[in-house]
């Protein structure tokens, strides 16, 4: 089976190496470089629990589906690679800064339990004890034990280096002029450099997705831009060990002691600047909540786009054409969501079947909220 995948960030790549590991011949086609777009400005949080909301309960059962998975992928993706991806198990602490936000914190929680997510409400001294330079004027913190996190930035390395040894072919630099099709299905993909037959072609160019001239509705994703930060911590006594999510900013240590600031979410389209106002929003809120920060240097400052769909879920499995799959749309949860779909897609091209944890992510759940409006 000979499969196209346009895009090459962490979901193109797992895909690609799913499917290379079981046999297919896989062409991963990169309008830029692999993996150093959305994939490369997220954070690595893989907040299953404390992103939970009320209204997303098909989401939620799949990011936890997905983060149960992330360890045995991370383990075998480092065996595949000889690279380690940063996994951290120290866990997550939602931070209430005042009582209005301790009752939303509350609140949130209360729905969390119902759904089965194990979190521990801190008093403001438990939560100082486990992060003594948290502000000291805190309300009480909620522990989210299961939440977890990647470097997604030595993911991407990573998965570049698995699916390439699995057999997988990259080309970066190679943007997609057309997605082809003969007799009423795909069969291929035009680049600059000509025609690339395929008996099945994946869309998982993220943000870009939704840009494609299709003979069907394009998927509905658009660019959700965040801006970000890093400073840098002493690695030997870092500031942070928890992943920290503050009202207005969350914050990431890494092992190396770059701690990671984000993020604004901005409806701007692919706008590339750095703003005064989104660095001042997010150092704001960081610093309200770890007032430390203030003294650390800033390393780094980016912008990403999150592939927002129409109703913040991903877009994944058949299209209304025959051979074309969506893979596209994680939002948020890019990183989070990259182990379960990688095995639902790779089951859902190679077994012709639409794989069970994916039923209800289609397109045509989009057809429906038409007809029904
Ligand atoms: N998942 C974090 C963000 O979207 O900013």
């Amino acid at each position: 089976m000979t499969i196209a995948i346009i895009g090459g960030g962490v979901i193109g790549l797992a895909i690609g190496w799913r499917l290379a590991q079981r046999g297919a011949a896989v062409t991963i086609f990169e309008r830029a470089t692999a993996g150093q777009g959305s994939s490369n400005a997220a954070a690595g949080m893989l907040a299953a629990a404390c992103e939970t909301e009320p209204g997303e309960a098909a989401l939620g059962a799949l990011n936890r589906a997905s983060l149960a998975l992330w360890p045995d992928f991370a383990a075998e993706l480092e065996a595949a690679s000889g690279i380690g991806v940063g996994l951290r198990r120290e866990g997550t602490l939602l931070v209430a800064l005042n009582r209005d936000d301790a009752a939303k914190l509350r609140h949130d929680m209360a729905f969390q339990k119902s759904q089965g997510i194990a979190l521990e409400w801190l008093t403001p001294a438990e939560a100082r004890e486990r992060e003594p330079y948290l502000a000291p004027g805190l309300a009480g913190a909620v522990f989210s034990p299961g939440d977890i996190q990647v470097d997604n930035r030595r993911v991407v390395a990573a998965l570049v280096e698995a699916f390439l040894r699995a057999g997988g072919v990259l080309h970066d630099h190679a943007p997609i002029e057309r997605i082809e099709t003969a007799q009423g299905r795909v069969c291929g993909v035009a680049t600059p450099d000509g025609m690339h037959p395929a008996d099945t072609v994946v869309l998982a160019a993220g943000a870009w997705s939704g840009a494609f001239d299709l003979p069907i509705a394009s998927p509905p994703v658009q660019p959700v831009k965040g801006q970000m930060l890093a400073v840098r911590m002493d690695a030997a006594a870092p500031l942070l060990r928890h992943v920290v999510w503050a009202p207005r900013a969350y914050l990431v240590p890494r092992a190396d002691g770059r701690l990671i600031v984000g993020a604004t979410v901005e409806e701007r389209g692919f706008d590339t600047r750095i703003t005064a106002g989104g660095l001042y929003a997010l150092l704001d809120g960081a610093w309200r909540a770890l007032p430390g920060i203030e003294e650390l240097p800033v390393i780094e400052t980016w912008v990403g786009f999150r592939p927002g769909s129409r109703d913040d879920a991903p877009i994944l499995g058949p299209s209304a054409l025959p051979g074309l799959q969506f893979a596209t749309g994680h939002h948020r949860n890019g990183i989070l969501l990259t182990p379960v779909t990688a095995d639902a897609m790779a089951a859902t091209i190679l077994s012709g079947q639409a794989d069970a944890r994916i039923a209800g992510f289609g397109a045509d759940r989009f057809d429906r909220l038409r007809s029904a409006a």
